[in-house]
């Protein structure tokens, strides 16, 4: 029987944003987890939430069923180097780019889970891909919980997670940039800062509340939207004439090209 239940290396911004989720959906208390970073300003955070913490990485990998990697990738060699020889638990990963069997081949683990959470985890409304597929089912099942605490979850292939990156994981950056250009764009027409704001957040809000509940298609709902001749259709002429969706495609494209670059 191990000590805790999960143990966490690196207490960076996604584990607090994780655990804050798991303890206030109670998937676990703060006395079942053991958080590893050489930060001071990190122990102490974790310590003030009631979870236990440690300087070195080696009490994790002896006392917790599984270890969730929360380094950047560029970090790991360096996690794992005192880790050398030991026994690993379920290893759960975050980190872009390593590889189940990057991660396997440097840590001799053999139940790993591969995790593509992203930034709006950190308010409970994260989107992440999950392959557990090398987990029996009360891993996966723990795997699964812990990421539904901090938002909604799909369970994917491995080799469909650098389509996840440039879908989930870069898209909250695409969305503000869309925002950022409709604000400006609104008060090149006249409006406030605040007027725009406001216009543009819950037209977002509220097309969006729309896309997802509505039995109608997006054609259908744009379509709703527009009338002939009217103002709708002459935007909408305009994005196509500036190749709006070519631009979005090719975007996303780039970011999954850029994932499959630092894979290793
Ligand atoms: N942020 C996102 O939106 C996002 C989305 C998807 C996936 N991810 C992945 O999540 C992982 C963590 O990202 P993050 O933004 O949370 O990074 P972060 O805030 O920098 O957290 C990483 C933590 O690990 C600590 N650390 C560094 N070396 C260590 C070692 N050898 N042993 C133990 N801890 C060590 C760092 O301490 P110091 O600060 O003292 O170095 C820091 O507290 C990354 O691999 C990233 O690819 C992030």
């Amino acid at each position: 029987m191990k000590k805790y239940t999960l143990g966490v290396i690196g207490g960076g911004f996604m584990a607090r944003a994780i655990l804050s989720g798991a303890f206030s959906k109670k998937i676990l208390s703060p006395k079942e987890v053991l958080v590893c970073d050489p930060s001071t300003e990190c122990r102490a955070y974790f310590t003030s939430v009631g979870a236990d913490v440690s300087e070195q990485n080696l009490p994790a990998v002896q006392n917790c069923r599984y270890l969730l990697f929360a380094v950047k990738p560029q970090n790991f060699a360096a996690a794992i180097e005192e880790l050398r020889g030991q026994q690993f638990p379920v290893v759960i990963s975050i980190m872009a780019g390593k590889t189940i069997a990057g991660i396997q081949a440097a840590t001799g683990a053999e139940k790993i889970a591969r995790v593509m959470p992203n930034l709006p985890c950190s308010i409970g409304a994260g989107m992440s891909a999950v392959d557990a597929s090398r987990l029996g089912n009360e891993d996966r099942n723990f795997v699964l919980g812990l990421f539904l605490s901090v938002g909604e979850v799909i369970e994917t292939a491995e080799e469909q997670l650098n389509a996840v990156t440039a879908v989930s994981g870069s898209g909250p950056a695409y969305i503000y940039l869309f925002l950022r250009a409709f604000i400006s764009a609104a008060m090149k027409q006249g409006l406030r800062e605040e007027q725009a704001r406001t216009l543009v957040f819950q037209t977002m809000e509220g097309g969006l509340s729309m896309a997802k509940t509505s039995p109608k298609s997006l054609d259908e709902l744009i379509a709703a939207v527009s009338s002939k001749g009217g103002t709708t259709v002459a935007a909408l002429e305009s994005f196509a004439r500036d190749g709006f969706d070519a631009a979005v495609s090719r975007a996303v494209a780039a970011a999954r090209q850029r994932a499959e670059e630092l894979s290793e």
